[in-house]
């Protein structure tokens, strides 16, 4: 359904390119679910923004972005339009930016389909109710009457997750969905996108800093890093045998739940300057393993993982 295809996204600043998302492939099917974790910056944000036709005027973005085999990145914007009103749903990184505090929840939820689809009030504020049911929004009649802020963080997100369902989307793109939330909150959005995902079948990409949520989200999992791909897998095996330095790192640094007391370990250094496409590993200054070789070319992904040193020599 959504095929993404080496695509690269520059930006231009005042000191030069900023190279944010260096030939990113990968697909998406009906009724998937992937995940795309990574730390800051390493371009998340980025591609599902391109995906959206989003990104910020100072941005280039070369490859292609296949949605049912048209490419959105050269689509007119009238035709955007109706895919972003219709068939692809982004829900924003900061819930609260996404709300307008002085509308009343009924409102955020019904304008666009009264604008893209033409419902009328009553139909549109079924539509409403519908939505708030799948999102598992008590009492939602009363709640369509109130602002945002007499809503709870949880409840934020669930009335946002519930504007990106209004156009019964093919596709959403989850930025960060849960990461304002406490953990107990947490895991009831993460449940909550799993159970739309299969009472409706949507497909939800679903990007996060924290590999701890994505354990029993989804089916396959890419591993971003600079703006590449580092690994990309199945996520029981990407858990079970990491394959990559980089996943390893990540994984040593989300907590055990069965033995707290495991020590955690951050990955020392920081994240690469992104002013020059990469012409090696750029992971390798941070690399625990990384050999000579990882200095000097850059890694193809190859099965799965982006690294020279064959898995077996890993530590
Ligand atoms: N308009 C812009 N001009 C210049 N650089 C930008 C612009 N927008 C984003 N960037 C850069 O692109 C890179 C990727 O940003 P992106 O927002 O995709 O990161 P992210 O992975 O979503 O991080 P986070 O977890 O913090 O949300 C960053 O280095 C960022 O500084
Ligand atoms: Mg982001």
């Amino acid at each position: 359904m959504l095929s993404v295809e080496t695509l690269r996204i520059r930006f231009r600043t005042g000191d030069g390119l900023v190279h944010a998302v260096n030939d990113v492939s990968f697909r998406v099917g009906a009724g998937e679910k992937l995940a795309i974790v990574g730390e800051s910056g390493s371009g998340k944000s980025q591609m599902a923004l391109a995906v959206m036709g989003l990104l910020a005027k100072n941005a280039e973005a070369e490859g292609r972005v296949l949605w049912e085999g048209r490419d959105l990145l050269t689509l007119p914007p009238a035709e955007m339009n109706r895919i972003r009103a219709r068939e692809i749903a982004i829900v924003f990184q900061d819930p609260m930016s996404s709300l307008n505090p002085y509308m009343r929840i009924e409102r955020q939820l019904t304008e666009i389909v009264e604008q893209h689809e033409g419902l009328g009030r009553a139909a549109a504020r079924a539509r409403a109710l519908e939505v708030m049911d799948a999102v598992r929004i008590p009492e939602a009649r009363a709640r369509l009457r109130a602002y945002p802020h007499e809503l709870s963080g949880g409840m934020h997100q669930r009335i946002v997750i519930a504007m990106a369902l209004m156009c019964r989307p093919k596709l959403i793109l989850a930025d960060e969905p849960t990461t304002a939330l406490d953990v107990t909150v947490q895991a009831q959005i993460m449940q909550l996108l799993s159970e739309v995902q299969r009472d409706l079948g949507t497909s939800v990409v679903l990007i996060t800093h924290d590999l701890g949520v994505v354990a029993g989200f989804c089916e396959e999992v890419i591993v971003l890093y600079g703006g590449r791909i580092m690994e990309q897998a199945a996520t029981l095996p990407l858990f079970e045998r990491p394959a990559h330095p980089y996943t390893r790192g990540l994984l040593r640094a989300v907590p055990n739940v069965e033995d707290p007391a495991d020590e955690l370990i951050a990955i020392p250094g920081s994240p690469p300057s992104q002013r020059a496409f990469p012409t090696r590993c750029p992971f390798a200054p941070r690399c625990v393993d990384a050999i000579e070789s990882c200095r000097l070319t850059l890694p193809e992904l190859t099965g799965g993982r982006a690294c020279l040193r064959p898995v077996e020599e890993l530590t």
